[in-house]
């Protein structure tokens, strides 16, 4: 275990950057101070969607760690140093407006925790606000940060997904059927060796042993810098159990995860396991408290006949690329 390290980005020293770009497993993000206007981000991701789409597959998006009442817009107390620049609000409607206007719509949308910055009931609640009410479907999950389960029940937990009961013994997990794939998202926050959450997991993966089940999980599983995971004390707590029980079922090629705030890609046996980085602070760089435009990603995962076909980076404001197959 790394010695746990003070991260703060503006003081990163060269060196650092250095060593964060040497051990980054996955592609990384460039800052850039004037993204594109919108409609030519609109325009670009559209053309990738329409010469990579083959017909009859579909795609969903996935985004992170919106932090809404974190940085400017909120809590100057911060839960988290790290957030207390910047302004969560219009970077998360930025890409909620982008994903509005994709075209074709994704068969889903996905949001991977962290949707709050402390926690606390007007944070969810205003993220509950800022969330589309039409398009396609949206499915949220619980990060680290939303560490009040009783109140993340309170603002999500009439969505038609959610079984309270379920919640009430094992978390803020559930199980949709999407693009024929078996979507399990589960909480990361309550994930322990042995406990309900894992034993509901094998449940949901032997029954669908004959299909293709792709996994939403708020916490990354494996190790992906150095750096990040000294500051954060990761990666997930009880991830070899969760590892192992997905490594078992071979239905599971796909585990997609926020958390970091970097965009990674990394192979575990026959498991893929992405995380990407947050619309609020983008830590692929260090140069995360930069005014303005940095980081604003979303996955766009393609399926056909169940199977995963591609993923792609689309970097709101810039390109869209291919990062599996690798380009
Ligand atoms: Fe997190």
């Amino acid at each position: 275990m790394p010695e746990r390290v003070v991260l703060d980005p503006v003081s990163l020293a060269p060196d650092d950057l250095v060593q964060r770009q040497r051990f980054s497993s996955g592609p990384s993000s460039t800052l850039r101070a004037d993204p594109a206007p919108e409609a030519e981000s609109i325009a670009e991701v559209n053309s990738y969607l329409a010469a990579h789409l083959a017909s009859g597959s579909g795609y969903f998006v996935q985004i992170s760690d919106p932090h809404i009442g974190g940085g400017v817009d909120g809590s100057p107390a911060g839960f988290d140093a790290l957030f207390r620049r910047g302004t969560p609000v219009p970077r998360f409607q930025r890409v909620l407006r982008e994903i509005q206007a994709l075209s074709p719509q994704p068969a889903f949308v996905v949001i991977t925790g962290d949707l709050s910055d402390t926690g606390r009931r007007e944070e969810l609640e205003r993220c509950r606000d800022l969330l589309p009410t039409s398009g396609p479907p949206l499915y949220l999950l619980r990060g680290n940060h939303d560490v009040d389960l009783g109140a993340f029940m309170d603002v999500f937990g009439a969505l038609p997904y959610v079984d309270a009961g379920r919640v009430a013994q094992a978390g803020f997990c559930y199980a949709f059927d999407a693009l024929g794939v078996h979507c399990i998202a589960l909480d990361s926050e309550t994930i322990a060796p042995g406990g309900p959450e894992l034993r509901w997991l094998e449940e949901e993966l032997a029954g669908h042993a004959d299909g293709s089940c792709v996994v939403f999980n708020h916490r990354h599983l494996v190790a992906v810098d150095p750096l990040i995971e000294a500051y954060l004390d990761l990666p997930q707590p009880h991830a070899d159990s969760l590892l192992s029980l997905l490594g078992a079922h071979n239905c599971v090629r796909w585990v997609f995860s926020g958390h970091i705030h970097v965009n990674s890609l990394a192979e575990r046996g026959a498991l893929h396991l992405a995380t990407i980085t947050s619309t609020f602070y983008d830590l692929n760089d260090g140069r995360t408290v930069a005014p303005g435009y940095a980081g604003l990603f979303a996955h766009l995962v393609c399926v056909d006949h169940g199977q995963v076909q591609w993923v792609a980076l689309k970097e709101f404001g810039g390109s869209t690329r291919a990062i599996w197959p690798a380009a």
